[in-house]
């Protein structure tokens, strides 16, 4: 097939292309190189991958770019949380808008095929297990108890700490943050398109995504990238909270496998996939592989805190692994040494 891969020279999306490239397929990028990730750099296209400079939220950029293909791979994005408030027009913009103008032009096109970058922030926190109340959503962490060191979400009801258990698909979605509230928006743009014109799509919810060609040294930087900056320059990786918040770290390549196989095979109506390892690490954990691998400075657990941070967040993944065939193939020790040893 010919596929057109928005956003094909971010992080997820040059993986996405190489594997789309290496399973024989024709592939077109549509990228705006936004300044704020590609910091005003050129970018040089793979062989043999055709490249459209542009912003997802143009109409002709996006009905030239359909022009000749068969399924889109939407990743263009605005990722992390954000700064403050004032971000809130530009993920809006960047991820809502823009996936609306996409569909918009897909239906013109006719085209009925679609994967969707979303993310595991739509659970917001997930699910919690309170000893009295059961299964319930954490209620949302207050400045207060975050100040006095109290990092673990409270069951809404009795005020408790929870045991937290992983998240399947039909989960509530819960956003918490502007980036989370953009990716559901996202979501219910794509059903909606789905539902009027039989298109088909996969919502892609990606963990804690980590590998080779990471952004680093930017407020949208994930955390495994702060980490191996600071370890380069010998400083020590500053934990937040207690070292204890709970991801689900999985490898670019695993991802972009999950991505393209769900392009493949996935052909009808709105279907979300969480992919993620399926291990749960804690971020000390993480802080603490990473440098040892690089030898460098132990880790430092400042009780610092981000409002926007949710506590814990890891799903079940075992939907991809059933329905469409998945495993992850790069496990965390080998793709920390791999980060350690590129960094
Ligand atoms: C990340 C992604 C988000 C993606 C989501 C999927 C980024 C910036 N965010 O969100 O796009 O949709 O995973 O689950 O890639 N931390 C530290 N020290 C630091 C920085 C962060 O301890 O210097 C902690 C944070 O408090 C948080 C954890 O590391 O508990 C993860 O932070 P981050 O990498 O920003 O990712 P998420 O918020 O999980």
């Amino acid at each position: 097939m010919k596929a057109l891969v928005t956003g094909g020279a971010g992080f997820i999306g040059q993986h996405v292309v190489r594997e789309l490239l290496s399973r024989g397929h024709s592939v077109r990028v549509l990228d705006s190189l936004r300044a704020d990730v590609h910091g005003g750099r050129q970018w040089v296209p793979p062989e043999g991958v055709e490249f459209e400079l542009g912003d997802v939220r143009d109409a002709a950029a996006i009905d030239r770019a359909l022009v000749g293909t068969d399924a889109v791979l939407h990743l263009a994005a605005k990722v992390g949380l954000g700064v403050d408030v004032s971000d809130l027009p530009d993920y809006a913009s960047s991820n809502d808008a823009g996936t609306a103008e996409l569909l918009a032009g897909m239906a013109r096109k006719s085209m009925p095929r679609l994967v969707l970058a979303s993310s595991m922030v739509v659970y917001g926190e997930g699910f919690g297990e309170c000893a009295e109340h059961g299964l319930v959503t954490p209620a949302p962490r207050q400045e207060k108890a975050l100040a006095a060191g109290q990092f673990e979400p409270p069951c809404p009801q009795c005020g408790r700490a929870l045991e937290t258990s992983l998240v399947g698909e039909s989960a509530p979605l819960d956003p918490r943050n502007a980036y989370a509230s953009s990716k559901v928006a996202q979501e219910f743009y794509c059903s909606n398109w789905a539902r009027s014109t039989g298109g088909s799509v996969a919502a892609m919810r990606y963990h804690n995504v980590y590998g080779p060609g990471m952004p680093r040294n930017t407020p949208y930087a994930g955390v495994a990238a702060i980490f191996t900056s600071a370890l380069r320059e010998g400083r020590a990786p500053m934990v937040f909270e207690d070292g204890r918040q709970r991801r689900d770290f999985v490898h670019v390549r695993d991802v972009a496998a999950a991505t393209v196989l769900a392009c493949e095979k996935h052909v009808s109506g709105m279907r979300a996939f969480n992919v993620g390892s399926g291990t749960p690490r804690t971020v000390g954990e993480m802080a603490a592989a990473l440098a040892q691998a690089m030898s460098g400075p132990s880790p430092r657990v400042t009780g610092q805190y981000r409002l926007g941070d949710v506590r814990h967040i890891t799903a079940d993944s075992s939907r991809l692994r059933k329905e469409l065939g998945w495993r992850p193939r790069i496990d965390f020790a080998a793709g920390m040494a791999e980060l350690a040893a590129n960094s």
